[in-house]
């Protein structure tokens, strides 16, 4: 296995430590290249993310990257020029979140709820394209437009993988728009997700608006198996899902080429929590099952398996804080 590791940010290189030390247990010899990339390079050389380093990074296996941003970086830089700017020159158009309340773990929802469900976000089209522009900025008479970008090319790869992936689970599928505003977008999704659900005739699909969608996942989120939705719906619905299920420290991810051209690239949902920095405070759980996210990626299901039962068999023991080390060496131990 060659992987890239892109430890970023703020808590990013704890939390990777940690879920490289996991990972060296369940699958050792693979080869490890690590990538200078973030605040601290941006500052010492200009330089956010080059081209000769973008075309490396596709040649890997996979990427594990920690996280991405920095306060003495004005926002959007690095967000739009580094983190969006990797997920879409390598066309990670799957942007995989799964969430699963965990046994031992405290939800903010009431009684026990049963949380077992997979949001597949779009990653390389909506609202997040950069299209758009001001005019008269600054002025009283300033416009300002962000344009969503869907192309049934982009919109029927993502569903189509969202059906794949609901067959191997409960087989049922979730579109979560704004059809009944946002007309365009909407009647592309829907007429996409019917014609690609022909071919999967075992798979179930139910439909709901984006602002119902987050009633539901907190009154009712058993009924979610696998949600498919635009880029932007998926990000806000995925922090609503990882707050439901035990909080974003736990929260992993993958930006997934599909295709498999490019490599595909494995992160928590987290940020670079600044504030939390060097203190070996953070939760590396997030960082550990995104690498278990990365070893299922590439067939490595046996490894991935072994990484989810240690992780859910700490997470039924703990009590009291832990340091992120503490916490990376008790599952390490356990795998
Ligand atoms: C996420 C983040 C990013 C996103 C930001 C940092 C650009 O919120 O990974 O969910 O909006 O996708
Ligand atoms: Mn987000």
């Amino acid at each position: 296995m060659k992987l890239a590791v892109i430890a970023g940010d703020g808590i990013g290189p704890e939390v990777v430590t940690e879920a490289l030390k996991v990972l060296d247990v369940v699958a050792p010899g693979a080869e490890k290249v690590e990538y200078d990339l973030g605040a601290a390079r941006y500052h010492r050389t200009g330089e956010l993310l080059p081209e000769s380093v973008i075309e490396e990074l596709k040649q890997h296996d996979a990427i594990l990257l920690g996280a991405i941003g920095d306060p003495s970086v004005t926002p959007g830089i690095l967000e739009r020029g580094l983190l969006l700017k990797l997920r879409f020159a390598m066309d990670h158009h799957v942007n995989l979140r799964p969430s699963k309340l965990f046994p031992g773990v405290s939800s903010p929802l009431s009684g026990n709820p049963d949380i077992d469900f997979v949001v597949v976000r779009e990653g390389t089209e909506g609202p997040y394209t950069g299209t758009g522009g001001a005019i008269r900025v600054g002025t009283p008479h300033e416009v300002a437009t962000e344009v969503s970008t869907n192309t049934r090319f982009g919109v029927e790869r993502v569903v189509r993988y969202a059906f794949a992936k609901a067959t191997q689970r409960r087989k049922h599928l979730t579109l979560v728009h704004k059809t009944n505003v946002l007309s365009f977008a909407g009647s592309l999704w829907e007429r996409t997700v019917r014609a690609v659900g022909a071919e999967f005739p075992d798979v179930t699909i139910a439909y709901q608006h984006i602002d119902a969608a987050t009633i539901h996942m907190v009154t009712d989120p058993g009924r979610f198996d696998v949600i498919v939705t635009d880029n932007l719906f998926g990000d806000i619905i995925t922090d609503l899902a990882a707050a439901v299920s035990g909080g974003i420290g736990l929260a992993a991810s993958g930006n997934i080429d599909a295709s498999g051209v490019n490599a595909s690239m494995f992160e928590p949902v987290h940020g670079s929590a600044p504030d939390i920095a060097g203190q070996s405070k953070a939760d590396p759980t997030a960082a550990i099952l995104s690498a278990a996210l990365l070893l299922n990626h590439l067939g490595n299901t046996e490894a991935a398996g072994r990484i989810e039962a240690a992780v859910a068999k700490d997470l039924a023991s703990r009590s009291g804080a832990a340091t992120t080390v503490e916490i990376g060496d008790r599952i390490a131990a356990s795998v």
